[in-house]
């Protein structure tokens, strides 16, 4: 039997009467199970995508990283760490020292952990001072009690303190460390001047209850009992169950294992059927991940003759999501912002993006010079590279199998910092949304007015008989 099927660049959304400016288009969105993003984009769990830096990067703009799992389970945990703790409101577990110290371990302390100065405690974790670097410039003694040195006179908060609260006192006290104590005086958290200035530069920064930033991490169906138990330690929001086939029983098996023996939010995948999609729902799933082969490294479609293109994948997968309200991610083949407007108008609640994010400067890897031009190297987690470096698991590839390749190694221009690159796609996606009056994310997924175009339309769509003279920020054929 023969359905027809249509990718991204086989549709345009319809224009409709609008009332609505794109600046004001509200993009917040649901991820999953309790998880929301104030911009709809997720970045691939891939080795030339998403490792700590880029998680930070797109987390401070709204969206979220995905750490890949081509590390150690350790290595792994410890950049979602780094993510969990570039951002704070209150740091629940401050590092603190005991009263009966010496200087001498406040310095190593300070060292090893890469803090300022920390809350002195007695034997009963009540808060009997601060100590911080300004204490210590001019004290050459390190056999010195910490008590003799520390400051004693103490600004603090009880309680649970407000954001407005807690700049009060910064500005009124000039400190740069706020300790929280309960009614009895121990210590409970501790709110920095730095991660105060850090939230105020990025009021759109995706955050947890705590104001953590939100970031994710892929595990595989053969190993997530050894990566989720280290990954839940790091404070770790959601997990990608990560596989070329989620349609499996091992996808289900594994799915409804983390649902029973962890408590974290779980999205699985990648499907491209309305029974794909209901069978990871059945199996407890959080969210569907959608794509079979729309990645503009895979050659999965190629290399096994199977797959579904990807508008296509996204409407039916996402018609069967709606029966339960599951939230879908449309993974892969996101070329242009507009493909994201496409995406979540046939159904998709995020997008998730490898190859355009490959270029950020956030992104692993350094830059390559190659004929004049600057660019990053990107591969699929189906080459035979990443293969090699242990991404058998997503393509039921055995380590001691010859590999069969389901992915290519290539490299995409450098295009600077993830903030700029992202605010293009986003406003893109606001252009869309102004042009179809949808003024939220829910009202673009309900839309569904969609005209398919031919050969010549597409043609017709792109800049054509034009020598292009000036690079656009959001427009490049490569
Ligand atoms: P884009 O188009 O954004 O797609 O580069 C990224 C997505 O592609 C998937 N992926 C692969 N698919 N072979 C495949 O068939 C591969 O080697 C491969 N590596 C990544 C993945 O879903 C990713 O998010």
């Amino acid at each position: 039997m023969f359905v027809e099927a249509y990718s991204y660049d086989d549709v345009l959304l319809l224009p409709g009467y609008s009332e609505i400016l794109p600046r004001d288009c509200d993009v917040k969105t649901r991820l999953c199970a309790g998880l929301e993003l104030n911009v709809p984009v997720v970045s691939a769990a891939m080795d030339t995508v998403t490792e700590e830096k880029l998680a930070i990067a797109i987390a401070l703009e709204g969206g979220a990283g995905v750490i890949h799992h081509n590390l150690s389970p350790e290595e792994q945990a410890r950049q979602v760490a780094t993510v969990k703790r570039y951002l704070n409101w209150v740091i629940e577990t401050p590092v603190t020292v005991g009263v009966d110290a010496e200087v001498g371990d406040v310095k190593e302390i300070m060292r090893r952990c890469n803090v300022s100065g920390m809350p002195v405690l007695d034997k009963d974790r009540r808060l009997v001072g601060i100590i911080t670097s300004r204490d210590l410039r001019f004290c050459g003694n390190d056999t010195l009690p910490v008590a003799e040195v520390m400051t004693r006179e103490l600004i603090t908060e009880q309680g649970s303190p407000s954001p407005e609260s807690a700049r009060m006192k910064f500005d009124q006290n000039r400190i740069e460390k706020l300790p929280v104590v309960d009614s009895e005086n121990r210590l409970t958290g501790l709110i920095t001047v730095k991660d105060m200035e850090k939230h105020a530069q990025h009021p759109d920064a995706a955050m947890d209850g705590t104001g953590r930033l939100i970031v994710g991490a892929a595990v595989s169906p053969l190993d997530y009992e050894i990566r989720i138990p280290l990954l839940k330690n790091a404070h770790v929001d959601f997990v990608v169950v990560d596989t070329a086939h989620g349609d499996t029983k091992n996808v289900a098996l594994a799915v409804s294992g983390i649902k029973k023996k962890f408590d974290v939010p779980v999205i699985s995948g990648n499907v491209a059927t309305k029974d794909g999609a209901r069978r990871l729902i059945d199996a407890g799933t959080d969210a569907v991940k959608v794509g079979m082969g729309p990645g503009s490294i895979c050659t999965t479609r190629i290399v096994a003759g199977i797959g579904v293109p990807q508008f296509t994948a996204v409407c039916d997968c996402a018609e069967e999501a709606a029966k339960d309200n599951i939230p879908v991610i449309a993974d892969g083949g996101i070329k242009f912002s507009g493909d994201i407007t496409k995406a979540i108008g046939a159904g998709a609640d995020t997008v998730m993006i490898g190859s355009l994010f490959a270029g950020l400067k956030e992104s692993p890897g350094s830059e390559i010079i190659f004929d004049g031009r600057i660019y990053k190297e990107y591969r699929g987690m189906g080459s035979i590279g990443a293969l090699k470096d242990g991404g058998g698991d997503r393509y039921q590839i055995a380590k001691d199998e010859e590999p069969t390749p389901e992915g290519i190694e290539g490299r995409v221009p450098y295009k600077g910092e993830l903030r700029l690159f992202l605010h293009q796609l986003v406003a893109g996606l606001r252009k869309g949304m102004g042009y179809c009056g949808c003024k939220n994310i829910a009202e673009l997924k309900r839309y569904r007015k969609f005209v398919k175009i031919t050969a010549a339309g597409l043609r017709e769509s792109h800049a054509h008989d034009v020598q292009i003279t000036q690079e656009a920020p959001n427009y490049s054929r490569m």
